[in-house]
C-alpha cells in the first residue's frame, strides 16, 4: 500500500536549481493544460561535481518530496541527476516507494531524436563533469545510434555563472569560450553541439557567438516535450492521474526572493514561490 496521495496531483518538474525551468517552458507551451510542481534544490546546487552517491541521495530525496506532494509522474529535468540517479530510482526505490508512479529523465528523450539533428553524423555535447564523466550519453547513443560518434566537453563552471546570475556579464565569456574551444578541437567534423544541461539554454547567445556557423546548438527542451506528450498518450494511467487547470506551482529548498528573482528571468515573468526542506 502506497503511503503517498492517491488522489489526481500536477506532474513534478525537479532539478538541482533553475536549469529545469527551460525544460518546464518547453513542456508548458506544448501541455499547457495539465499542472505542475517545479521543485529546484537551490540550496544544494550545482549538483555537477557532486559524487554519484550525493547525487542519487539528493535526488532521491526530491523525488520522494513530490510524491508525498501527490505527483504520480515525476520529470527530472536535469541531466546530472538523470545521468547519476535514474535507474536506480526506477530500479530499486520505485518498486518499495510506490511501483504505480514514474519517474521520467531528460537523457532518454534528447538521445532518441539525436538522428535528426547530424548529417555528418559527428555530434559534441556540453554538460556538468558529472553528466560527461558517466558517459550516459554515448552509452545510450551507442545503443540506438551506433554509426554516431559523440565528444563530451565538461563545463564545471557554467552551471555556477548561471545560479549566481554572471552568465550575461563579460566574465562568462571566458568560460564559454575556452570549453567550446576544447569541445571543437576534440572533433573537427562536429555539426551539431547538444546542450547536456538544462541550465546551458541561458548561455545561448554567447554559445553561438563562439560556435563556427555551420554547427546547429541543440537544446533539449522540445524533445523532452515531445517524448513526455507521447509518453501521457500512450500511458493513460498515469495520464488519467494528472490535474489539468494549467497551473504551476513552484518550490525551492533556498530562500524564496532569491528563487523569485532569479526564476523571473528564465521564465520572464514574475512568479509566486514556497520554501521546502528535503530530508
Ligand atoms: N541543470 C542540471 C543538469 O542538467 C544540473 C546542473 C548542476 O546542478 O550542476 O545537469
Amino acid at each position: 500500500m502506497s503511503v503517498f496521495p492517491s488522489v489526481p496531483a500536477p506532474i513534478g518538474v525537479f532539478d538541482s536549481g533553475y536549469g529545469g525551468l527551460t525544460i518546464l517552458n518547453e513542456i508548458r507551451s506544448l501541455l499547457p493544460q495539465y499542472d505542475y510542481i517545479y521543485l529546484g534544490d537551490n540550496a544544494r546546487t550545482p549538483y555537477g561535481s557532486r559524487s554519484f552517491d550525493v547525487v542519487y541521495e539528493y535526488t532521491l530525496q526530491s523525488v520522494r518530496k513530490l510524491f508525498e506532494m501527490g505527483c504520480h509522474l515525476v520529470i527530472l529535468a536535469c541531466n546530472t541527476a538523470s545521468a547519476k540517479a535514474l535507474r536506480n530510482i526506477q530500479q530499486h526505490d520505485l518498486p518499495f516507494m510506490d511501483a504505480n508512479r514514474r519517474v521520467l529523465g531528460v537523457i532518454r528523450p534528447t538521445v532518441e531524436r539525436i538522428n535528426e539533428i547530424t548529417q555528418t553524423k559527428h555530434v559534441g555535447l556540453l554538460g556538468t563533469l558529472g553528466t560527461i564523466q558517466s558517459e550516459s550519453y554515448p552509452l545510450e547513443i551507442k545503443k540506438i545510434f551506433p554509426d554516431i560518434t559523440v565528444v563530451g566537453e565538461a563545463c564545471p563552471l557554467w552551471v555556477p555563472l548561471i545560479e549566481n546570475n554572471e552568465h550575461l556579464n563579460e566574465g562568462a565569456d571566458y568560460f564559454v569560450r575556452k570549453n567550446l574551444e576544447q569541445l571543437l578541437r576534440k572533433d573537427a567534423y562536429i555539426d551539431s553541439i547538444v546542450l547536456a544541461c538544462t541550465h546551458y539554454p541561458l548561455l545561448l547567445a554567447k554559445i553561438k557567438k563562439y560556435t563556427p556557423q555551420h554547427i546547429s546548438i541543440i537544446s533539449q527542451g522540445k524533445f523532452v516535450a515531445l517524448s513526455l506528450q507521447d509518453y501521457l498518450q500512450r500511458h493513460t494511467n498515469i495520464e488519467s492521474k494528472c490535474t489539468k487547470q494549467g497551473k504551476v506551482s513552484y518550490f525551492t529548498t533556498e530562500s524564496v526572493d532569491k528563487f523569485k528573482s532569479s526564476a523571473s528571468i528564465f521564465l520572464q515573468s514574475e512568479i509566486d514561490a514556497s520554501r521546502i526542506t528535503l530530508l
